[in-house]
């Protein structure tokens, strides 16, 4: 037996006015979108807003059903949305917040594990790191340069 350790790296914003005007910009975008979520059941708003290296910026919210689990959270409606609409762009940055609107959330929300397994398909699809951002609805901003830092063994296509 050997062990094996593996380590993620992460980044600790104080605030968003910390990181560069452009992801300012693009977190500002998420938040936008995060108010057109349709979350009547969970009353849990996410917005993500995707920055591709053709200038455009493609945004997603989360949007409920009533049969729950028929739902999609705003990182998927998101990058399934960038995959369709631009299948040749590569993805740079996402940006991601969340707010509840039964409490303040102050604390960073980090995708959920299917979305993080759907954000890995694209850095394995076009050979280059997604960096990702996210927080709450306010204070402090996580960033990690890759989502395999969220997402370590990730399962990908080359076991097929
Ligand atoms: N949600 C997201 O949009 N992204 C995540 O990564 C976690 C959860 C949504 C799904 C559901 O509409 C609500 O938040 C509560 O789980």
């Amino acid at each position: 037996m050997k062990p094996l350790k593996v380590t993620s790296n992460f980044e600790v914003y104080d605030s968003v006015e910390e990181l560069p005007q452009a992801i300012q910009d693009l977190m500002k975008t998420a938040v936008e979108a995060r108010d057109k979520a349709y979350a009547p059941y969970s009353q849990f708003k996410v917005g993500a807003a995707l920055a591709l290296n053709n200038n455009e910026v493609v945004t997603g919210s989360n949007q409920e059903n009533a049969s729950y689990p028929s739902g999609l959270c705003a990182e998927r409606t998101a990058i399934y949305y960038a995959g369709a609409t631009f299948p040749e762009a590569q993805i740079k940055d996402i940006a991601i917040s969340a707010k509840s609107m039964k409490h303040m959330v102050e604390a960073p929300v980090p995708p959920c594990g299917a979305c993080r397994q759907a954000l890995v398909e694209y850095e394995v699809k076009q050979k280059a790191d997604i960096a990702v951002y996210f927080m709450g609805e306010t204070g402090k901003v996580m960033k990690a340069n890759s989502i395999k830092d969220l997402l370590p063994l990730i399962f990908e296509n080359s076991v097929l």
